[in-house]
Protein backbone atom coordinates (compact mmCIF):
# COMPACT_ATOMS: atom_id res chain seq x y z
CA UNK A 1 0.00 0.00 0.00
CA UNK A 2 1.16 3.72 -0.34
CA UNK A 3 1.84 6.30 2.29
CA UNK A 4 -0.72 9.48 2.78
CA UNK A 5 2.00 12.24 2.83
CA UNK A 6 -0.23 15.50 3.60
CA UNK A 7 -3.50 16.88 4.53
CA UNK A 8 -5.83 18.40 1.48
CA UNK A 9 -9.06 20.42 2.32
CA UNK A 10 -12.67 20.06 2.49
CA UNK A 11 -15.00 21.57 0.40
CA UNK A 12 -13.21 20.41 -3.13
CA UNK A 13 -15.19 16.99 -3.69
CA UNK A 14 -14.90 17.02 -7.31
CA UNK A 15 -11.60 17.96 -7.79
CA UNK A 16 -10.69 15.36 -5.60
CA UNK A 17 -13.08 12.78 -7.26
CA UNK A 18 -11.21 13.81 -10.56
CA UNK A 19 -7.80 13.08 -9.20
CA UNK A 20 -8.97 10.01 -7.99
CA UNK A 21 -10.66 9.18 -11.11
CA UNK A 22 -7.03 10.11 -12.98
CA UNK A 23 -5.42 8.24 -10.31
CA UNK A 24 -6.89 5.15 -10.31
CA UNK A 25 -6.85 4.69 -14.20
CA UNK A 26 -2.83 4.83 -14.11
CA UNK A 27 -2.84 1.10 -12.55
CA UNK A 28 -6.03 0.09 -14.49
CA UNK A 29 -3.96 -2.13 -16.71
CA UNK A 30 -1.29 -3.67 -14.51
CA UNK A 31 -4.17 -4.53 -12.05
CA UNK A 32 -5.83 -6.17 -15.18
CA UNK A 33 -2.92 -8.10 -15.78
CA UNK A 34 -2.10 -9.20 -12.29
CA UNK A 35 -5.84 -10.12 -11.71
CA UNK A 36 -6.62 -12.25 -14.86
CA UNK A 37 -3.44 -14.10 -14.68
CA UNK A 38 -4.39 -15.14 -11.19
CA UNK A 39 -7.91 -15.99 -12.18
CA UNK A 40 -6.57 -18.43 -15.31
CA UNK A 41 -4.96 -19.96 -11.95
CA UNK A 42 -7.35 -19.92 -9.17
CA UNK A 43 -10.85 -20.13 -9.40
CA UNK A 44 -11.93 -17.26 -6.79
CA UNK A 45 -9.72 -14.12 -5.41
CA UNK A 46 -12.14 -13.66 -2.43
CA UNK A 47 -10.22 -13.86 0.55
CA UNK A 48 -11.42 -16.94 3.43
CA UNK A 49 -13.47 -14.47 5.41
CA UNK A 50 -15.45 -13.00 2.67
CA UNK A 51 -16.06 -16.30 1.26
CA UNK A 52 -17.13 -17.68 4.14
CA UNK A 53 -19.44 -14.98 5.34
CA UNK A 54 -20.98 -14.23 2.35
CA UNK A 55 -21.93 -17.68 2.13
CA UNK A 56 -24.10 -19.59 -0.93
CA UNK A 57 -24.71 -16.85 -3.53
CA UNK A 58 -25.83 -19.05 -6.43
CA UNK A 59 -28.89 -17.21 -7.98
CA UNK A 60 -28.79 -14.36 -6.17
CA UNK A 61 -28.62 -10.72 -7.69
CA UNK A 62 -25.33 -9.00 -6.66
CA UNK A 63 -23.82 -5.66 -7.25
CA UNK A 64 -20.41 -5.22 -6.38
CA UNK A 65 -19.18 -1.46 -5.19
CA UNK A 66 -15.99 0.23 -6.78
CA UNK A 67 -14.87 -3.08 -8.53
CA UNK A 68 -12.06 -2.01 -9.84
CA UNK A 69 -10.72 -4.41 -12.89
CA UNK A 70 -13.65 -6.49 -12.00
CA UNK A 71 -11.08 -9.66 -10.17
CA UNK A 72 -13.62 -10.05 -7.08
CA UNK A 73 -16.62 -9.41 -9.10
CA UNK A 74 -15.56 -12.38 -11.09
CA UNK A 75 -14.68 -14.35 -8.18
CA UNK A 76 -18.74 -13.48 -7.12
CA UNK A 77 -19.79 -14.62 -10.31
CA UNK A 78 -17.95 -18.17 -9.92
CA UNK A 79 -20.03 -18.40 -7.08
CA UNK A 80 -22.98 -18.11 -8.75
CA UNK A 81 -24.23 -14.92 -8.62
CA UNK A 82 -25.43 -12.94 -11.04
CA UNK A 83 -23.34 -9.71 -10.75
CA UNK A 84 -23.20 -5.94 -11.41
CA UNK A 85 -19.78 -4.33 -10.78
CA UNK A 86 -19.26 -0.77 -10.20
CA UNK A 87 -16.30 1.83 -11.01
CA UNK A 88 -15.77 5.71 -11.05
CA UNK A 89 -12.60 4.42 -13.74
CA UNK A 90 -13.55 4.22 -17.16
CA UNK A 91 -10.54 2.18 -18.13
CA UNK A 92 -11.29 0.28 -15.27
CA UNK A 93 -14.52 -0.87 -16.57
CA UNK A 94 -13.06 -1.84 -19.93
CA UNK A 95 -11.00 -4.20 -18.42
CA UNK A 96 -12.76 -5.29 -16.41
CA UNK A 97 -15.16 -6.06 -19.27
CA UNK A 98 -12.21 -7.41 -21.18
CA UNK A 99 -11.33 -9.95 -18.47
CA UNK A 100 -14.51 -11.14 -18.07
CA UNK A 101 -15.09 -11.77 -22.08
CA UNK A 102 -11.26 -13.94 -21.65
CA UNK A 103 -12.36 -16.30 -18.97
CA UNK A 104 -15.94 -16.73 -20.25
CA UNK A 105 -17.72 -15.51 -17.66
CA UNK A 106 -21.21 -14.62 -18.63
CA UNK A 107 -23.42 -14.00 -15.71
CA UNK A 108 -21.18 -10.72 -14.44
CA UNK A 109 -22.01 -7.10 -16.16
CA UNK A 110 -20.48 -3.82 -15.22
CA UNK A 111 -21.48 0.14 -15.29
CA UNK A 112 -19.11 2.94 -14.84
CA UNK A 113 -20.53 5.73 -12.17
CA UNK A 114 -19.35 7.34 -9.09
CA UNK A 115 -20.81 5.40 -5.92
CA UNK A 116 -22.60 8.41 -4.78
CA UNK A 117 -23.77 9.49 -8.15
CA UNK A 118 -25.29 5.50 -8.87
CA UNK A 119 -28.74 6.02 -7.64
CA UNK A 120 -29.54 8.80 -9.98
CA UNK A 121 -28.85 6.68 -13.11
CA UNK A 122 -29.60 3.20 -11.80
CA UNK A 123 -33.21 1.82 -10.38
CA UNK A 124 -32.64 -1.80 -10.06
CA UNK A 125 -32.71 -3.80 -6.94
CA UNK A 126 -30.42 -6.50 -5.81
CA UNK A 127 -30.36 -9.37 -3.28
CA UNK A 128 -26.86 -8.64 -2.23
CA UNK A 129 -24.80 -5.05 -2.26
CA UNK A 130 -20.69 -5.96 -1.94
CA UNK A 131 -18.03 -3.96 -1.30
CA UNK A 132 -14.40 -4.94 0.11
CA UNK A 133 -11.03 -3.95 0.55
CA UNK A 134 -10.41 -0.77 0.02
CA UNK A 135 -13.27 1.07 -0.43
CA UNK A 136 -14.92 3.62 2.16
CA UNK A 137 -11.64 6.08 1.99
CA UNK A 138 -12.24 6.60 -1.20
CA UNK A 139 -15.79 8.45 -0.81
CA UNK A 140 -16.10 12.14 0.85
CA UNK A 141 -20.01 11.13 2.09
CA UNK A 142 -20.58 7.98 3.80
CA UNK A 143 -24.45 9.29 4.33
CA UNK A 144 -24.56 9.50 0.53
CA UNK A 145 -22.77 5.73 0.39
CA UNK A 146 -25.19 4.77 2.47
CA UNK A 147 -28.45 5.86 1.14
CA UNK A 148 -27.25 4.39 -2.22
CA UNK A 149 -26.60 1.18 -0.61
CA UNK A 150 -30.52 1.14 0.64
CA UNK A 151 -31.51 2.32 -2.94
CA UNK A 152 -30.26 -0.37 -4.37
CA UNK A 153 -31.15 -3.08 -2.06
CA UNK A 154 -33.91 -5.33 -2.15
CA UNK A 155 -36.51 -5.45 1.18
CA UNK A 156 -35.23 -9.23 1.67
CA UNK A 157 -32.02 -8.29 0.83
CA UNK A 158 -28.52 -7.70 2.53
CA UNK A 159 -25.25 -5.37 2.27
CA UNK A 160 -21.90 -6.75 3.13
CA UNK A 161 -18.88 -5.02 3.52
CA UNK A 162 -14.64 -6.45 4.41
CA UNK A 163 -12.64 -2.95 4.88
CA UNK A 164 -9.07 -1.54 6.52
CA UNK A 165 -10.29 -1.34 10.08
CA UNK A 166 -10.74 2.60 10.45
CA UNK A 167 -8.44 2.36 13.80
CA UNK A 168 -5.46 0.63 12.19
CA UNK A 169 -5.40 3.41 9.62
CA UNK A 170 -4.45 5.73 11.82
CA UNK A 171 -0.85 4.48 12.38
CA UNK A 172 2.17 5.06 10.52
CA UNK A 173 2.29 1.37 8.12
CA UNK A 174 5.97 1.41 7.66
CA UNK A 175 6.52 1.88 11.42
CA UNK A 176 4.38 -0.78 12.57
CA UNK A 177 5.94 -3.39 10.73
CA UNK A 178 8.71 -2.71 13.39
CA UNK A 179 6.18 -2.99 16.18
CA UNK A 180 5.95 0.96 16.49
CA UNK A 181 2.85 2.95 17.04
CA UNK A 182 2.89 6.50 16.08
CA UNK A 183 -0.21 7.95 14.82
CA UNK A 184 -0.29 9.57 11.42
CA UNK A 185 -3.76 10.29 10.62
CA UNK A 186 -6.01 11.38 13.22
CA UNK A 187 -9.13 8.90 14.13
CA UNK A 188 -11.35 11.69 13.76
CA UNK A 189 -9.55 13.81 10.61
CA UNK A 190 -12.50 14.64 8.62
CA UNK A 191 -10.31 16.08 5.62
CA UNK A 192 -8.71 13.77 3.15
CA UNK A 193 -4.91 13.19 2.97
CA UNK A 194 -3.70 13.77 -0.14
CA UNK A 195 -1.29 11.05 -1.64
CA UNK A 196 1.44 11.17 -4.48
CA UNK A 197 1.07 7.26 -5.42
CA UNK A 198 -1.40 5.13 -6.23
CA UNK A 199 -2.16 1.30 -6.06
CA UNK A 200 0.99 -1.22 -4.75
CA UNK A 201 -1.29 -3.79 -3.87
CA UNK A 202 -1.80 -5.25 -7.11
CA UNK A 203 0.93 -3.89 -8.78
CA UNK A 204 4.00 -1.48 -8.67
CA UNK A 205 2.16 1.93 -6.98
CA UNK A 206 2.65 4.30 -9.19
CA UNK A 207 2.94 8.26 -9.49
CA UNK A 208 -0.98 10.12 -9.26
CA UNK A 209 -2.00 12.56 -7.15
CA UNK A 210 -5.35 10.82 -5.33
CA UNK A 211 -7.38 11.29 -1.89
CA UNK A 212 -8.08 9.19 1.22
CA UNK A 213 -10.55 10.17 3.48
CA UNK A 214 -10.85 8.71 7.19
CA UNK A 215 -13.84 7.73 9.04
CA UNK A 216 -14.47 6.26 12.21
CA UNK A 217 -16.06 2.92 13.05
CA UNK A 218 -19.02 5.18 14.34
CA UNK A 219 -19.26 7.18 10.63
CA UNK A 220 -19.83 3.47 9.17
CA UNK A 221 -22.34 2.12 11.39
CA UNK A 222 -24.30 5.77 11.38
CA UNK A 223 -24.02 6.23 7.90
CA UNK A 224 -25.84 3.00 7.35
CA UNK A 225 -28.13 3.11 10.37
CA UNK A 226 -29.50 6.32 9.33
CA UNK A 227 -29.97 5.52 5.56
CA UNK A 228 -32.44 2.44 7.90
CA UNK A 229 -30.15 -0.57 8.17
CA UNK A 230 -30.15 -2.76 10.62
CA UNK A 231 -26.78 -3.60 11.56
CA UNK A 232 -26.57 -8.00 11.99
CA UNK A 233 -22.78 -7.59 12.94
CA UNK A 234 -19.75 -5.67 12.89
CA UNK A 235 -16.67 -8.46 13.03
CA UNK A 236 -13.24 -7.04 14.02
CA UNK A 237 -9.96 -9.01 12.51
CA UNK A 238 -5.87 -9.12 13.59
CA UNK A 239 -5.02 -9.54 9.84
CA UNK A 240 -5.24 -7.37 6.51
CA UNK A 241 -6.24 -8.30 3.51
CA UNK A 242 -2.54 -7.75 1.59
CA UNK A 243 0.87 -8.15 2.51
CA UNK A 244 3.15 -5.72 4.24
CA UNK A 245 7.13 -6.59 5.45
CA UNK A 246 7.44 -8.86 8.36
CA UNK A 247 3.62 -10.04 8.08
CA UNK A 248 2.71 -13.65 7.91
CA UNK A 249 0.30 -16.03 5.90
CA UNK A 250 -3.26 -16.70 8.18
CA UNK A 251 -5.67 -17.74 5.75
CA UNK A 252 -6.30 -17.05 2.22
CA UNK A 253 -5.73 -13.55 0.83
CA UNK A 254 -5.29 -12.79 4.88
CA UNK A 255 -1.76 -11.82 6.65
CA UNK A 256 -0.73 -10.62 9.86
CA UNK A 257 2.51 -9.08 11.74
CA UNK A 258 3.05 -11.87 14.81
CA UNK A 259 3.73 -8.94 16.63
CA UNK A 260 0.25 -7.77 16.86
CA UNK A 261 -1.17 -10.98 16.82
CA UNK A 262 -4.49 -10.79 19.33
CA UNK A 263 -3.72 -7.49 19.82
CA UNK A 264 -4.62 -4.39 17.44
CA UNK A 265 -7.87 -4.51 14.84
CA UNK A 266 -6.75 -4.35 11.76
CA UNK A 267 -9.79 -5.18 9.63
CA UNK A 268 -13.43 -5.24 9.73
CA UNK A 269 -16.58 -7.08 8.29
CA UNK A 270 -19.77 -5.79 8.98
CA UNK A 271 -23.44 -7.52 7.59
CA UNK A 272 -26.57 -5.36 7.59
CA UNK A 273 -29.90 -5.80 6.68
CA UNK A 274 -33.02 -3.47 5.54
CA UNK A 275 -34.91 -2.43 9.17
CA UNK A 276 -38.29 -3.53 9.88
CA UNK A 277 -40.35 -2.54 12.92
CA UNK A 278 -41.71 -5.12 15.32
CA UNK A 279 -45.02 -4.90 14.42
CA UNK A 280 -47.10 -3.38 17.49
CA UNK A 281 -44.13 -1.64 18.64
CA UNK A 282 -44.39 2.05 18.22
C1 LIG B 1 -8.62 -0.21 -3.58
S1 LIG B 1 -9.62 -0.30 -5.00
C2 LIG B 1 -10.82 -1.48 -4.49
C3 LIG B 1 -10.39 -2.80 -4.92
C4 LIG B 1 -11.47 -3.81 -4.78
N1 LIG B 1 -11.42 -4.39 -3.48
C5 LIG B 1 -11.43 -4.89 -5.80
O1 LIG B 1 -12.40 -5.59 -5.90
O2 LIG B 1 -10.44 -5.03 -6.51
C6 LIG B 1 -10.62 1.15 -4.91
C7 LIG B 1 -11.51 1.30 -6.13
O3 LIG B 1 -12.48 2.30 -5.85
C8 LIG B 1 -12.74 2.98 -7.06
N2 LIG B 1 -13.34 4.27 -6.70
C9 LIG B 1 -12.76 5.31 -6.07
N3 LIG B 1 -13.66 6.28 -5.87
C10 LIG B 1 -14.84 5.84 -6.37
C11 LIG B 1 -16.14 6.40 -6.47
N4 LIG B 1 -16.40 7.61 -5.98
N5 LIG B 1 -17.12 5.67 -7.06
C12 LIG B 1 -16.85 4.43 -7.58
N6 LIG B 1 -15.64 3.85 -7.51
C13 LIG B 1 -14.63 4.54 -6.92
C14 LIG B 1 -11.39 3.09 -7.73
O4 LIG B 1 -11.50 3.33 -9.11
C15 LIG B 1 -10.79 1.73 -7.39
O5 LIG B 1 -11.05 0.82 -8.42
Amino acid sequence: MVTRVSSGGVGHEMKEIEANKRAWSLVARDHYEAFSARLREEHSLLNDIVTRELGDLSGKKVIHLQCNTGADTLSLARMGARVTGVDLVPANVHYARKMAKELGVENARFIESDVLALADIHGERYDVVFTSEGAIGWLPDLHGWGHTIRHLLDDDGFFYIFDSHPFQLTFDEEKMSEDILEIAYPYFGREPDVDTRIGGYASEAKDGVNYFWMYSVGDVINALAGAGLHIEYFNEYDFLYFRLPGMEPVDKGLWRWPHYRGKLPFAFSLKASVFRPVAGID
